[in-house]
């Protein structure tokens, strides 16, 4: 196994530790924007193999950095099950609202082979254009995650409708969960069976639960999902990102045998990784607008990172994804400087 951020993963220190960046596909690229344009909207960059591929592949070509990731979305999956899903410009993504049992029922999970068809061949065609040390890692949302989309109808300042319904309707949110969990499974081990190498799951809004319902609506399916995947692929490595979990994320990490845990902006990392298990591996976690600033401030945030990672399995990442505003030159910059570590 050459690839370092397989080995990292199977939790040996790496380094300088391997790198890849959330979001790393996308606006701030100006190769990015060529594309999307000739694609047309962004579902059909998703679900054209050639142009997805293609929009995998740029920032490796430039960076070379140690992994791709599927250029697809987390919200691609309800889309896949039947539910509608639109990417207004300027508004980020627009879905029906989800508010009753009648629209969990409808949710088909019959047309999502034939839905991830395409997603599924962009997997083939990245795998086959990588080179044997850049390891390629397939994704979904997490079920709580995607869930928020669906019931919120798009983004949502305060998440209160998917809160609301999480205390006052467990049977219907438990319900959207489980549809999600059993898809989930299905959707990842898919692009594992097509060449990935990796899966990540994004749980983005984890961290707007109480306690007691991250535990039931986060941790809980993770664990089954991560549970679900390793009987079918026993030495899969899993990366969980329980965005903004604080000090739950020792917990998260413990109970639902994630290969790896990816850490946010605001974790601090010499509590965070004394948190979570020793042979957990820690990913994370630069604040994207360091690497806007660029500069000194990005040189003394990124060795703040590496200080604290030093000796541990870690994969040098951002806390959350690149902003379209990110000079392309300070990614470079933060690149060099992590391989000289
Ligand atoms: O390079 C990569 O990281 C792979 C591709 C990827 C995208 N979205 C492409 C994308 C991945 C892994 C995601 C995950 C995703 N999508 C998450 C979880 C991570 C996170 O950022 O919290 C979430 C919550 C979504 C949902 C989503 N997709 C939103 C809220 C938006 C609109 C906001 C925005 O940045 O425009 C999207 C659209 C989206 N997904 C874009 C990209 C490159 C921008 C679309 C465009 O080109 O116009």
């Amino acid at each position: 196994m050459t690839k370092p951020l397989l080995r990292v993963l199977k939790g040996e220190a790496v380094w300088p530790p391997p790198m890849w960046l959330m979001r790393q596909a996308g606006r701030y690229l100006p190769e990015y924007r060529e594309l999307r344009q000739q694609a047309g909207d962004f579902i059909s960059l998703c679900t054209t193999p050639r142009l997805a591929s293609e929009v995998t592949l740029q920032p490796i070509r430039r960076y070379g950095f140690d992994a791709a990731i599927l250029f697809s979305d987390i919200l691609m999956l309800p889309w896949a099950l039947g539910y509608g899903l639109a990417f207004k410009e300027g508004e980020g993504p627009v879905l029906p609202r989800l508010t009753e049992a009648s629209q969990v029922a409808a949710l088909d999970p019959s047309r999502v082979g034939a839905a991830i068809a395409p997603i599924l061949e962009t997997v083939q065609r990245t795998k086959a254009g990588l080179d044997e040390g850049t390891a390629l890692i397939g994704f979904a949302g997490s079920p709580f995650t995607v869930a928020c989309y669906m019931v919120e109808g798009g983004g949502s300042k305060d998440f209160a409708r998917i809160r609301g319904m999480a205390h006052g309707d467990p049977a219907l949110f438990g319900s959207l969960i489980d549809v999600l969990v059993d898809s989930t499974v299905e959707y990842t081990s898919a692009q594992v069976d097509a060449g990935a190498d990796a899966i990540m799951l994004f749980d983005s809004w984890a961290g707007v639960l109480s306690p007691l319902l991250f535990a039931r609506y986060v941790t809980e399916p993770t664990r089954r999902i991560v549970q679900a995947l390793r009987e079918r692929h026993p030495s899969l490595p899993i990366i969980g990102f329980p965005r903004l979990a604080g000090v739950q994320v020792g917990a998260y990490a413990a109970a639902t045998g994630v290969d790896a845990v990816a850490l946010d902006t605001g974790a601090e990392l010499h509590v965070a990784t004394g948190l979570v298990p020793g042979n957990v591996t820690t990913q994370g976690n630069l604040d994207p607008l360091a690497l806007v600033a660029g500069g000194a401030a990005l040189h003394a945030e990124a060795q703040g990172v590496l200080d604290a990672v030093r000796g541990r399995p870690h994969i040098f990442n951002l806390g959350h994804g690149i902003v379209p505003q990110t000079p392309p030159e300070h990614v470079a910059a933060l690149v060099a400087q992590v391989r000289a570590a």
